[in-house]
């Protein structure tokens, strides 16, 4: 009897707790090569720290290329377990790149509608185009934020939130007090245009925000029901990048805050089931196929995949 009991508790628990998929494969955008990048092997590029970034914490990561018909995207979204929009230096509006990231956004969102879990992380630019893509409008506005370090300005709702709540309490000390997250950026998502725009207020609860002495801008947000990401910093220069300016970090705290929130996106992607259809087209599809490419150890990206 007590056996049994025992039984039908144990059953009914691990029916409760869903299946992580512990081999997650998360996308990433390349985007067009930049102007001043002269004899670029390619005319796509993805700078290697994201890939490093989450590599780190336990995911394999997938190139997408901007140029796929919208067939294709669809093929690609129901292969990968989420989809990071790194920072760089595209048109938001009007490029190839803003029509591949709104194409995966709204597959994105329909498959969280049908309860199909997809996580997307923005960074930096990736931020900016998550708030157009939102609002369906640029709202950004210019601010003085190119190559400074700042703590965050946690909301009240921070400590709750999905990304911040499993932070240890140190680490949020940190990120509160010490100058440790790097910001590479000349435009923001101001405080007061977030809060006069009914979408974006409604989609997004703002964890944290920043000011360069004029404006308050927006530094971390989460969807309230998708689980979708955005930070206006750099996570994933800390550990990975070395091109010795102002606007970098490598303190302890700094490679510790980077690894928590890679840590947290890509458990986000351990909640997808989606894959590929064989093996041999995951393995075809890896970012193994191609090797980075060492610019020098000042180059504003020591290493770059190119595509
Ligand atoms: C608000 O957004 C507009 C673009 O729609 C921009 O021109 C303006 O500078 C922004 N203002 C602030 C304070 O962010
Ligand atoms: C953070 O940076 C600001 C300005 O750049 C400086 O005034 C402040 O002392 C720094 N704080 C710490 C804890 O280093």
């Amino acid at each position: 009897m007590v056996l049994l009991v025992l039984l039908t508790a144990c059953v009914c628990s691990a029916a409760r707790i869903p299946q992580l998929n512990q081999r997650p494969i998360i996308g990433v955008l390349a985007q067009h090569v930049l102007p001043f990048d002269h004899n670029a092997p390619g005319s796509y590029y993805i700078a290697a720290s994201y890939i490093k970034f989450l590599e780190s914490a336990g995911a394999r990561v997938v190139p997408i290329r901007v140029t796929h018909t919208e067939e294709e995207f669809a093929k690609i979204f129901s292969s990968i377990n989420g989809l990071l929009l790194p920072g760089g230096d595209v048109d938001i509006q009007n490029s190839q790149h803003t029509r591949a990231a709104k194409i995966l956004y709204n597959l994105a969102l329909k498959a969280n509608d049908d309860h199909d879990h997809f996580p997307i992380w923005g960074t930096c630019q990736g931020f900016q185009q998550l708030s157009v893509l939102t609002a369906n409008k640029n709202l950004l506005t210019l601010t003085d934020t190119k190559g400074v370090v700042l703590p965050l300005t946690f909301t009240p709702d921070a400590s709750s939130s999905r990304l911040f709540r499993n932070f240890p309490e140190d680490l949020m000390d940190s990120l509160a007090e010490e100058n440790i997250t790097s910001n590479f950026h000349s435009w923001s998502l101001s405080l007061q245009n977030f809060s006069q725009n009914a979408k974006l207020k409604k989609f997004y609860k703002v964890l944290s925000t920043n000011t360069d002495g004029k404006k308050d801008f927006i530094s971390t947000m989460e969807a309230y029901n998708y689980p979708f990401y955005a930070v206006q910093w750099h996570p994933e220069k800390t550990p990975f990048e070395w091109v010795d300016k102002p606007g970098m970090v490598h303190s302890p705290s700094a490679v510790r805050a980077s690894f928590y929130t890679a840590s947290f996106f890509v458990s986000e992607a351990m909640k997808s089931r989606h894959s590929f259809s064989s093996p041999a087209e995951e393995e075809q599809a890896l970012i193994y196929n191609f090797s980075p490419i060492f610019k020098g150890s000042n180059a504003i990206f020591v290493q770059i995949y190119y595509f």
